[in-house]
């Protein structure tokens, strides 16, 4: 019987997985364990080099995704797929010391519910941290994340725990599908569990490239903002508003200097609105759709439809602006705040649909 269920989720990672299979099994020699690569359709072959350690050992499987995308989703897919009573989530990188995972079994047989490794807890080295700026930004980020949450971590971010499959298939529902931090998901549903934190050695990244980027920020900050509306607002949502706004000062910014450079009116509002459309459309390919990023040609067909799709918004802004104004006892400002919230979220329905994401109208052309 399977006790442990190692859960890594790939995206080219094919030069990792043998020496990370190597390393678990040199760490777990005394209990029967698996390791469930799932990968999302890696251009590397990763799946290929999975399914060949899987034909030497029989407790090695591979869930080859081929629609979804996501590090999420991907660990969720994991852990549904898993046989053991125990989960461990690691990196496919090597960066995870699976040395830890014994001790980490320890502390779940002692009662503790999600045991975590850190890398920044009084004996841990965090060599492996790219930069300094990086490096600093998870100090900041991790005290920001600690008042949110309300417990203390040293390492709320960390890729490295395990907990029990029945503790992570019951947080399931709850849990964000998008984004890149399960471990701050998991956490955040289950703030009243025993949780404990063991000092990694995290290491440097010795192939491939880390797909951890700034971008990741912003959708934590999304995913924080989104949590606090109760799901109302999910955080692609609060991204595509966030969005908005940053495209909206480019818009007014726009407006002032060609009026200021002697245009007449429409013609600088019709220069802005053309720039903040474009501002829009690049930002939210990159930050709100890093998942779904659409390149090349059909970049240039997405801000085609997404144009169209916005010039009716604008009738929708207009009208409820006009509507608010009424209501409201004329109040501009008011008026004009709903108008363009009208406008943002009718872009993002229609867009989530048909631009970006598994519906999308391009998807089958890329
Ligand atoms: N299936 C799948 N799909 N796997 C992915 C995806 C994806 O979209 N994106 C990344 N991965 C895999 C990588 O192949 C790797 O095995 C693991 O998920 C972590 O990704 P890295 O690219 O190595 O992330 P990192 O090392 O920069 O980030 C680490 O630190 C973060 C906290 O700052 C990881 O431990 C993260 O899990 C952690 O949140
Ligand atoms: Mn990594």
């Amino acid at each position: 019987m399977t006790a442990v269920s190692i859960i890594v989720p790939t995206y080219n990672e094919a030069k990792n997985l043998a020496a990370l299979y190597a390393g678990v099994a040199g760490a777990l020699r005394d209990i029967s364990w698996e390791i469930v690569f799932v990968d999302d359709n890696s251009p590397d072959g990763t799946a290929d080099i999975a399914r060949d350690l899987a034909r030497q050992h029989d407790n090695v499987r591979c869930i080859q995704r081929i629609q979804e995308r996501g590090l999420c989703s991907a660990v969720q897919w994991g852990v549904q797929a898993a046989h053991g009573d125990v989960v461990v989530v690691m990196d496919g990188d090597l960066q995870h010391d699976p040395g830890l995972i014994p001790r980490m079994m320890e502390e779940l047989g002692k009662g503790q519910d999600i045991v975590s490794g850190s890398r920044f807890l009084s004996g841990s080295r965090a060599g492996g941290l790219p930069s300094e700026l990086r490096n600093s930004l998870s100090v900041y980020g991790n005290k920001l994340i600690n008042l949110y949450l309300g417990i203390r971590l040293t390492d709320p971010l960390t890729g490295f725990f395990a907990t029990t499959r029945a503790l992570f298939l019951r947080s399931i529902p709850r849990m964000q599908a998008d984004g890149f931090k399960v471990f701050f998901d998991l956490i955040y549903y289950n703030r009243k569990a025993a949780i404990k934190e063991l000092p990694l050695d995290f290491r440097a990244r010795q192939h491939g490239s880390s797909k951890l980027e700034l971008y990741v920020i912003w959708l934590l900050l999304c995913d924080m903002i989104s949590k606090l509306s109760r799901g109302l607002a999910p955080p692609r949502l609060v991204s595509f508003v966030g969005v908005g706004l940053i495209g909206s000062s480019v818009h007014f910014s726009v407006l002032y200097t060609s009026l200021s450079a002697g245009a007449v009116f429409w013609v600088s509002q019709a220069i802005a609105t053309v720039m903040a459309m474009i501002f829009n459309f690049t930002l939210n390919n990159i930050l709100t759709y890093t998942d779904h990023r659409l390149v090349g040609a059909t970049f240039y067909k997405g801000l085609l439809l997404y144009s169209f799709i916005a010039s009716f918004g604008i009738v929708a802004n207009v009208s409820t602006a006009q509507l608010t104004y009424e209501l409201f006892q004329f109040h501009t400002f008011l008026a004009a705040c709903m108008g363009i919230l009208i406008d943002i979220v009718w872009r993002f329905v229609i867009s989530n649909r048909l631009i970006w994401g598994n519906s999308s109208i391009f998807k089958k052309a890329a």
